[in-house]
């Protein structure tokens, strides 16, 4: 395998808790990355960084009650939740992933679908941290704006889009999730890159993946998730799913989350862009240089008196 350092890393959100990379892009967001991430050196080259740490869901724990209860999100976020950051943390000391961005460390581990130990922790903490801020006390309804118009233009209809979600979160065998997202992706799902997207293939997709999986690691835009492992909804809807599931999206998706998101998706999208007709363009020049280097070089060869 190569060595990770080396590795082309994907850009991913920078708030959110989506814990990305973004390169010359700043954003107003009302979160921050799941945890700065200060490394430092002493002497003795020894690195120093700070751990990840387990942030809590941006509403008090009883605030999306009657439809998930304080024990859910007591057991949810405070055992199973901390469980993945506290492992997280201590498998990647003195690793090549230590220092690195929750996001980055979620593509780098997925290791082209040979993941690496330390994956499903780490994706796991950054979908419960995405998966909290999906909802909101009073949610649900129907989104607006550009987010309505592009469901509607990707699914039909808000309704058609509902029951696909629906369908992929139900459906889901064992132990998973299911997404929106916005699909922009240059690398296919074995992470080999592919050409850069065409306005055709920017589109909102539902898909569901296994137990950690995330569409970070497709190169996807995530937008919305809803966790369907057991523990997210026994102790309030025992083995009915489809139940919870209905909830979710009825009385607790924060449709301003998943605008917000959206908005950041693009605009990381255009950066994205005009920085590889940047490179583009560089490479070009380079190759034009070079050309110009070697035509000069072989006329001054040639007038040369050495070599009349
Ligand atoms: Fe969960």
């Amino acid at each position: 395998m190569a060595s990770l350092a080396t590795r082309p890393i994907a850009l991913t959100f920078p708030c959110q808790g989506l814990g990305g990379r973004t390169p010359g892009l700043q954003f107003q967001c009302t979160n921050k990355k799941m945890v700065p991430r200060k490394c430092a050196r002493k002497a003795g080259s020894t690195k120093i960084c700070a751990k990840f740490e387990l942030k809590p869901p941006p509403y008090p724990m009883d605030a999306l009650e009657p439809h998930m209860s304080r024990e859910t999100l007591e057991y949810h976020w405070g055992k199973h939740h901390r469980a993945y950051v506290e492992n997280l943390n201590k498998q990647i000391v003195g690793t090549e992933l230590d220092g690195m961005s929750l996001g980055d460390i979620v593509i780098v581990s997925y290791n082209n679908g040979d993941m690496l130990p330390a994956f499903n922790n780490a994706a796991q903490a950054w979908n419960h941290e995405f998966f909290w801020e999906s909802m909101k006390p009073s949610g649900g309804g129907k989104p607006s704006g550009e987010l309505l118009q592009l469901i509607e233009r990707d699914f039909g209809s808000f309704e058609k889009f509902l029951q696909e979600f629906k369908s992929a979160a139900a459906t889901q065998f064992g132990s998973g999730w299911a997404w929106l997202a916005y699909k922009a992706n240059r690398l296919n799902v074995d992470n080999a890159v592919n050409p850069l997207p065409s306005e055709e293939d920017k589109k909102l997709v539902v898909v569901k993946s296994p137990n950690a999986v995330n569409p970070l690691v497709w190169d996807y835009f995530p937008l919305l998730t809803i966790d369907v492992w057991e523990h997210a909804y026994y102790l309030d809807f025992q083995n009915r799913r489809p139940d919870y599931i209905s909830i979710f999206m009825d009385k607790l998706v924060s449709w301003e989350a998943v605008s917000r998101r959206l908005e950041i998706a693009k605009a990381l999208l255009v950066e994205r862009e005009k920085e590889e007709e940047r490179k583009k363009r560089e490479e070009e020049d380079d190759e034009t240089a070079d050309d110009e280097a070697v035509k000069m070089y072989v006329e001054s060869d040639g007038d040369d008196p050495e070599n009349d």
